[in-house]
């Protein structure tokens, strides 16, 4: 993977940790077309790169996105045949929500900057969020004359209760990184001089658990959340039978062995050495 495969995206990986960046600061990094679809390339390659743990998702500049782009994703697009409409759509979902929301590795969302409208939809998908207290945060839909796009209402329901979601949907006002945290929202914020290394910490976290097994926590949650009690029993079951044997290290019996033969761990409060 090379740092200007992409014009739109740029991506760094650096122990461990692949940073995803948007990368149109000039325009705020909102989602154009071209943005699209290489994001889907660009996790395509980081779920490939066996050098990469976890991913964060960030923007360059001031910005992390001021969400669709309003001119070649609406405008241009607007004024097109349908299948064009069907097209562009096509590839936002594409990474926003398919391929991020279920990304094999866990995902976080480092929130430096302006954070609007269909930005909700990749913060949402990623598992983790953390945003600096000086972010703002918008629904700006209704302020251009539209109800919130894409999944992006979906994406709230999901997070923050519904006395907040509509507040925000309906008046357009904006926010910032602390009231997204304590919307839950994003799981913390941070002052931004703080933010990469907080970032950093969570990740080397997560680096040091077992992949497999992280993958399917993750995903067995998300899927099951959308499920009925006796058919959730089912499918996690499968999942973790499913996770022990994709887990090629015996991750259960290394851990059980730790703490119960040699006594080296209390998983409570630490987790087993790989
Ligand atoms: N779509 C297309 N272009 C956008 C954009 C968007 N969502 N957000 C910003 N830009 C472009 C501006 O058109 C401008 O381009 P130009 O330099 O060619 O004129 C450039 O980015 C800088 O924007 P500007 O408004 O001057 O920056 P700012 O720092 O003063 O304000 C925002 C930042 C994010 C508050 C403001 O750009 C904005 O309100 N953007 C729209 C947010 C929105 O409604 N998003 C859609 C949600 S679906």
């Amino acid at each position: 993977m090379s740092e200007s495969q992409w014009e739109t995206v740029r991506v760094t990986v650096e122990e461990g940790i692949g940073w995803l960046e948007f990368h149109r600061p000039d325009k705020r990094n909102a989602m154009n077309p071209t943005l699209n679809a290489e994001m889907a390339e660009a996790l395509q390659a980081l779920d490939r790169d066996e050098n990469v743990g976890v991913v964060v998702l960030t923007g360059a500049g001031d910005a992390w996105s001021a969400g669709m782009d309003l001119k070649e994703y609406f405008r241009e697009v607007d004024n097109g045949p349908l299948w064009r409409q069907r097209e562009v759509r096509y590839d936002s979902q594409t990474w926003q929500f398919r391929i991020l929301r279920h990304f094999s590795k866990p995902t976080i969302a480092m929130v430096n900057g302006w954070c609007f409208g269909g930005a909700f939809i990749p913060l949402v998908s990623c598992d983790l969020a953390i945003a600096a207290d000086e972010a703002t945060f918008g629904l700006s839909e209704i302020n251009w004359g539209i109800p919130p796009g894409g999944m992006v209402s979906r994406c709230l329901a999901d997070t923050v209760g519904s006395r907040d979601a509509l507040w925000y949907i309906m008046t357009g006002e904006t926010f910032d990184g602390r009231r997204a945290a304590e919307m839950k929202l994003v799981n913390k914020s941070v002052p931004l001089d703080q933010l990469r290394d907080e970032t950093t910490k969570l990740a080397k976290v997560l680096l040091e658990k077992n992949p497999v097994v992280l993958d399917a926590a993750k995903n067995g949650y998300k899927h099951a959340a959308d499920m009925g009690w006796e058919p959730a029993l089912d499918y996690l079951y499968a999942k973790l039978e499913q996770s022990q044997f994709n887990d090629r290290s015996s991750g259960r019996s290394e851990g059980l062995k730790q703490f119960l033969d040699d006594k080296a761990i209390r998983p409570g409060l630490q987790t087993y050495q790989r």
